[in-house]
């Protein structure tokens, strides 16, 4: 208790004979005072200190929130061959990326590869989710400030497609359709997404244009064109910017050799002709076998349009930069010309110095003779054309990620004494 009990109602002139008193107490009052408010500082830092440190406290991410002048773009299969070389480049051209991708095909190591060049806060994220998950679609799109998406995630095999057709409407058209409502929701406003020169069958007229009537012949070509189909009816009614790339045979590596195609072994058997090629080369299969000698072509194999996969990505850059709100663009991306596949083994033979064995056997069925494109709609409004046209090139680039990967993204195998 302190010595006095001063009722403030007593009038001024009755407090003042006391005030020596006053001095000592108030100053003890004071003291006790200064100690309470230095101990609330010191548990108030402490408290911030032990928060700051807790998982659930930190500064907001940068890819949570958008930042004027940067373009910060969502890459579905970002882990797998075209998904990393297109991650690569838009992280080159400064833009901020975040990489989705359940790993069911791509690579880590790819992954690895973009973190370590972009180590810098802000540029890339990588998180592993699955498409076909709604719940964890929109936790992504609610906790990310996304600006573009760049729908890559796919299974892309037209053999596998016509064995297990529900696993590609699921995983083509349905998981669009997730990623499509999420953007609705979150306010996402561009959308490239990655389409399929097999959406169009097997035209009666060369060269294929956007045009072309659509009637495609696998599950895989269909599941796209369904997919193409949902984005082209939401888009009529919203100001999405949309923009479908409708791929030809994608070839070949990052020039730098930072990245390359490492499909996983059990796919071989379903894989492409360039990927059969390197593995011939390698040694890990006795040779190539080409189906169908008797097609009504120059050289009777088929011919296709083998676009590198370094233009492929720069139409996707360009078409990210020319999307518009409310408009549709549909191009095809491909070279313009097509290569047999004699052709295609001879550069190979060259690209690799190995004299490949090749097996010529009987056509396999819905194999199409003949698909190249019209690339002149691209040319025109998106200003880009292939520059990597030369084909022994590509495959050389590709050759040389190959052979220093031998093993993928995997640990390099042990030199064979
Ligand atoms: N490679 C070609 O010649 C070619 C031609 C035309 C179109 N495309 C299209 O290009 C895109 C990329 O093809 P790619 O050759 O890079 O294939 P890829 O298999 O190398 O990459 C696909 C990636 O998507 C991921 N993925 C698959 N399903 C997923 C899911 N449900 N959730 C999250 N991630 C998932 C895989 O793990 C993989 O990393 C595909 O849409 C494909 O249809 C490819």
């Amino acid at each position: 208790m302190l010595p006095f009990n001063r009722n403030r109602n007593q009038p001024r002139t009755s407090r003042s004979w006391s005030l020596s008193g006053m001095d000592y107490a108030d100053s003890k009052r004071k003291s006790n005072f200064v100690g309470k408010v230095l101990l609330l500082a010191i548990l108030t830092a402490l408290c911030i200190i032990m928060l700051k440190q807790s998982p659930g406290f930190s500064s907001p991410s940068p890819f949570s929130r958008h930042e004027p002048g940067m373009t910060h773009v969502l890459v579905t299969g970002g882990a797998g061959y075209i998904g990393s070389h297109a991650a690569l480049r838009l992280l080159k051209d400064s833009y901020r990326v975040t990489i989705v991708d359940n790993l069911s095909r791509g690579n880590i190591g790819a992954i690895k590869v973009l973190q370590e060049k972009f180590p810098e806060p802000g540029r890339l994220q990588f998180i592993y989710a699955d498409l076909g998950d709604v719940k964890a679609v929109h936790k992504i799109f609610a906790e990310n400030a996304f600006d573009a998406v760049m729908h890559f995630a796919a299974v892309a095999y037209v053999g596998e497609s016509t064995l297990d057709p529900l696993r590609y409407y699921h995983n083509i058209t349905s998981n669009t359709l997730v990623v499509l409502e999420a953007m609705a929701a979150h306010g996402v406003k561009t959308l490239i997404y990655s389409s399929t020169c097999a959406t169009y069958g097997e035209p009666e007229r060369m060269p294929i244009t956007e045009a072309t009537h659509q009637a495609p012949i696998n599950p895989y070509g269909k599941a796209k064109k369904m997919a193409e189909d949902i984005i082209l009816d939401f888009s009529k009614n919203s100001d999405m910017a949309v923009m479908i790339l409708r791929y030809f045979n994608v070839i070949g590596s990052d020039p730098e050799g930072r990245l390359g195609e490492a499909p996983r072994p059990e796919l071989r058997e379903h894989g492409r002709i360039s990927g059969a090629c390197f593995d011939a080369a390698m040694g890990i299969i006795p040779g190539l076998k080409v189906k169908g000698t008797d097609y009504k072509t120059p050289d009777g194999t088929c011919i296709r349009d083998y676009i590198d996969v370094t233009d492929l990505v720069d139409a996707h850059v360009k078409a990210l930069v020319k999307a518009t709100p409310g408009k549709v663009g549909i191009y095809n991306v491909g070279t313009g010309k097509g290569r047999s596949v004699k052709e295609f083994v001879e550069a190979c033979k060259k690209a690799t110095g190995v004299d490949i064995k090749v097996e010529y056997l009987s056509r396999r069925p819905g194999d199409y003779a003949e698909v190249y494109s019209d690339p002149s709609k691209i040319l025109h409004e998106l200003n880009w054309t292939a520059q990597y046209t030369n084909l022994q090139e590509s495959l050389q680039i590709a050759w040389r990620w190959q052979q220093s990967h031998r093993n993928g993204y995997g640990p390099p195998l042990a030199m064979s004494s």
